[in-house]
C-alpha cells in the first residue's frame, strides 16, 4: 500500500423500506456516492462503501399499517426490493445491509449506554399524543401545525420543512392529526433525551473548521442550526424499533429508541457487520479510529441535520468530547464526519415525487425501459447537486440522444468502426504531428481535472469535462478525416486512428465513475481482459444461522480499472462494435407524461 494511499468511508443515506425507490431518491444518496467511490477507488484509495434500508420507528410502521402487513413483513419486502433497485443502479457498495441485524441492535445499544455513562442521555417527563378517538399514541410525524419558529402552516410535530428545524408535538401551534383531523390530547410519558446543548461549542468549533470545504448551502444550514439547540427525545411510544438497553426499559414493547437515534449508527454497525464478513473483525477501525482516515455522507437535505448536529453529537458524547467530558465506551473514540454532501430536491415535470398521486418514476420501471447509463448521466450532468432540479423526460431525450448517442457513443462507433474495417486491429502510429501530440496531451490533461472535481463530489462539473474531451476527440477525427486517407497516406490514416482510439481509451476512464457499464463495454471493445470495474451482486447471508437476509456486496480492489491514461496496445483486434447506447425515438416523452397523468 503506497503513502498516499487514503482510507475512505462512503457513507450514503439508508433509505427507509418502506416502499421501492423512485429517481429521486436515488439522486440525492444514491448515484452521487458510487460515482465518488468508483472514482477514489481508482485512485488507488481504500473505500468503505456501507449502508443499508432503514427499517425501524413510524415511517415502516404506518406504511405497514396501510399495507395489512406487520412491520416486520413490510420491511423484509422492501429491504429485498431496495437492495435489488440499488444493485441493479451498479451501485458499488461493500455492504448493503439493514437495521433489523442482531449486530445493528447491539451497536445501537452500545452507543447509547456509551452516551449514558458520560452523561449526555438523561431521563425526562414530557408530553406525549395520543389520538382521542383511538386512544393510541400518535407519531410525530402525524402530527401538523404552525410552526412556533418561522411561522409556517404545514410543519409536522418532529421537523419544520420550511426553515428546518426541529420540533416536539407540543410546540406546534394549532395542533392536528394528519391521519384524521383531530386535536391530539397530550399525556405526561417519560422518555430519554439526547443533551444536545452540550455539543453547541464543540460542534461550532468542528462545523467552522469546514469552512472553504463544504458546499457553502450544507455549512451554513448546519451552522444556524446551532442557534436553536435543545435536549431531543431519542425515545418513542412505540413497539417497533431498537429497545432500550436498561432495566425496566428492555422488557417493556411500548418503548422504543427513536428510529433515527438508530439509523444514523448504521454506518457504524455495518462497517463492524462488513468486518465481521470479511474475515478480520477489527477492520473496520482502519475507516473509524486513524487519525487520518476520512468519511463521506451522502444524503438529500431534508437528512442534513441528522448528519451534520445529532450523529457528530452522538459521536462526540460517545467519545467524552462535550462539554461533560468523559471517556470513550467500549469500542474506542470514533471519528467524526469529513463532509456531509448534501444534494437538493429533485421535481418531476415541475412537480414533487408522490407515489401517491403517481408522480413518479420507479428505479425499476427506468431500467426496464431505459439504459441504466442514460439514467446515471442524466443524474450526473443534471442533477440536483447545487440547486432544486427538475427531472423532464424531454431533458432525458435530448441528454440521451444528443450527448450520449450522438457524442459519445458516436466517437467509439465511428472510430472502432473505421479501424476494425479497414486495419483489422489498433494500428501502430507514425510519426505524430503537433496537432496529435497536443490533443494527447490534453487529454492526459483532463484526468486531474476530472478527478479534482469528482474527489470534491463536483459531478456536473467533472463530467462535463470529460464530455468536452469527447468532443474534442470527435473534432479531431472529423478534421483529420482519415477516410480520405485510405489511398494517398495509409501510414498517416494509421496514426490518425491510433490517436483516436488512445482518446477514446481515455474518456472511457475519465467517464467509468458516471457510467461503468458502458466504459467496461469500451475497454473490452479495446482488448481489455479481466474485469475493468466491479459491479455489486446480492448474496443471500445470515447471522449464526438465523433467518436469512439480502445484501449488496461486490469485489471492487481487483478490477483494472485506474484513474489514468494507458497507452493503447497496437495490434489488438478490433471488431465492428454494437452501439454503446439506445437512441430513443421522442414518443417516448408523450408515453411517459401519459403515464404521469394517469398513472
Ligand atoms: N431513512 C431516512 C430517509 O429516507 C434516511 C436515514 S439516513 C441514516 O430520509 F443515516 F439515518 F441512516
Ligand atoms: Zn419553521
Amino acid at each position: 500500500m503506497s503513502a498516499t494511499t487514503r482510507h475512505i468511508l462512503t457513507a450514503p443515506a439508508w433509505p427507509y423500506a418502506n416502499g421501492p425507490r423512485h429517481i429521486g431518491h436515488v439522486s440525492g444518496f444514491g448515484l452521487p456516492s458510487d460515482m465518488f467511490s468508483r472514482y477514489q477507488r481508482m485512485s488507488g484509495n481504500r473505500v468503505l462503501m456501507v449502508s443499508g434500508t432503514d427499517e425501524h420507528g413510524t415511517p415502516i410502521q404506518v406504511a405497514a399499517d396501510a399495507e395489512g402487513l406487520t412491520a416486520r413483513q413490510l420491511a423484509d419486502r422492501y429491504n429485498r426490493v431496495i437492495a435489488e433497485d440499488l444493485r441493479a443502479l451498479g451501485l458499488s457498495y461493500d455492504l448493503f445491509t439493514r437495521t433489523t441485524t442482531r449486530n445493528h441492535h447491539a451497536v445501537v445499544q452500545e452507543i447509547f449506554l456509551g452516551l449514558l455513562k458520560n452523561g449526555y442521555i438523561f431521563p425526562q417527563t414530557t408530553l406525549g399524543a395520543i389520538s382521542p378517538s383511538t386512544g393510541r399514541t400518535l407519531p410525530d410525524r402525524y402530527i401538523e401545525g404552525t410552526c412556533p419558529i418561522c411561522g409556517y402552516e404545514h410543519a409536522r410535530g418532529d421537523q419544520c420543512d420550511n426553515c428546518g428545524n426541529q420540533l416536539d408535538p407540543v410546540d406546534l401551534i394549532n395542533p392536528r392529526s394528519r391521519i384524521n383531523g383531530e386535536t391530539p390530547k397530550f399525556v405526561e410519558t417519560e422518555q430519554y433525551f439526547l443533551d444536545l446543548p452540550a455539543f453547541t461549542e464543540v460542534l461550532a468549533t468542528w462545523l467552522q473548521s469546514k469552512s472553504g470545504q463544504w458546499r457553502p448551502n450544507v455549512l451554513n444550514f448546519s451552522l444556524n442550526l446551532l442557534n436553536e439547540l435543545r435536549p431531543r427525545a431519542i425515545t418513542r411510544d412505540l413497539d417497533w424499533g431498537v429497545p432500550v438497553p436498561l432495566d425496566g426499559w428492555r422488557e417493556r414493547t411500548d418503548k422504543r429508541i427513536y428510529v433515527w437515534f438508530d439509523a444514523v449508527i448504521g454506518y457504524l454497525s455495518a462497517s463492524i457487520e462488513w468486518a465481521r464478513r470479511s474475515g478480520d473483525p477489527d477492520a473496520w477501525r482502519a475507516w473509524w479510529q486513524a487519525p487520518d482516515a476520512e468519511s463521506y455522507y451522502f444524503m438529500g437535505k431534508d437528512n442534513i441535520v441528522f448528519h451534520s448536529e445529532i450523529w457528530p453529537a452522538m459521536l462526540l458524547g460517545y467519545d467524552g468530547q462535550g462539554s461533560r467530558g468523559g471517556t470513550p465506551g467500549s469500542l474506542g473514540a470514533l471519528n467524526l464526519p469529513t463532509e456531509i454532501v448534501s444534494s437538493e430536491y429533485l421535481t418531476m415535470e415541475g412537480r414533487k415525487f408522490s407515489s401517491s398521486r403517481s408522480v413518479v418514476i420507479y428505479v425499476r420501471d427506468f431500467l426496464e425501459r431505459y439504459d441504466v447509463d442514460a439514467l446515471r448521466y442524466y443524474v450526473a450532468a443534471a442533477g440536483p447537486e447545487n440547486q432544486d432540479t427538475d427531472f423532464t423526460w424531454s431533458e432525458l431525450l435530448r441528454r440521451n440522444n444528443d450527448e450520449l448517442v450522438a457524442t459519445w457513443g458516436n466517437l467509439v462507433n465511428r472510430s472502432v468502426s473505421f479501424a476494425a474495417r479497414n486495419i483489422g486491429s489498433i494500428p501502430e502510429p507514425g510519426k505524430l504531428t503537433d496537432a496529435d501530440q497536443e490533443i494527447l496531451e490534453r487529454s492526459r490533461q483532463a484526468f486531474a481535472r476530472v478527478g479534482g472535481a469528482l474527489g470534491r463530489s463536483r459531478f456536473k462539473a467533472g463530467v462535463n469535462d470529460a464530455m468536452r474531451a469527447v468532443g474534442d476527440a470527435n473534432k479531431y477525427m472529423s478534421d483529420q478525416a482519415p477516410w480520405k486517407l485510405r489511398e494517398s497516406d495509409p501510414e498517416r490514416m494509421r496514426t490518425i486512428l491510433h490517436v483516436v482510439l488512445q482518446l477514446v481509451d481515455d474518456a472511457k476512464t475519465m467517464l467509468t465513475p458516471f457510467l461503468p457499464e458502458s466504459s467496461a463495454k469500451v475497454y473490452r471493445m479495446l482488448g481489455g481482459e479481466g474485469t475493468w470495474t466491479g459491479m455489486p451482486r446480492i448474496d443471500e447471508v445470515d447471522e449464526d444461522g438465523g433467518p436469512s437476509y439480502p445484501v449488496i456486496t461486490g469485489e471492487y480492489g481487483d478490477d483494472a480499472a485506474r484513474w489514468e491514461s494507458r497507452p493503447v496496445t497496437p495490434g489488438t483486434p478490433l471488431s465492428t462494435p454494437q452501439p454503446l447506447f439506445t437512441k430513443l425515438d421522442p414518443s417516448i416523452v408523450d408515453e411517459e407524461l401519459g403515464r404521469l397523468e394517469h398513472g
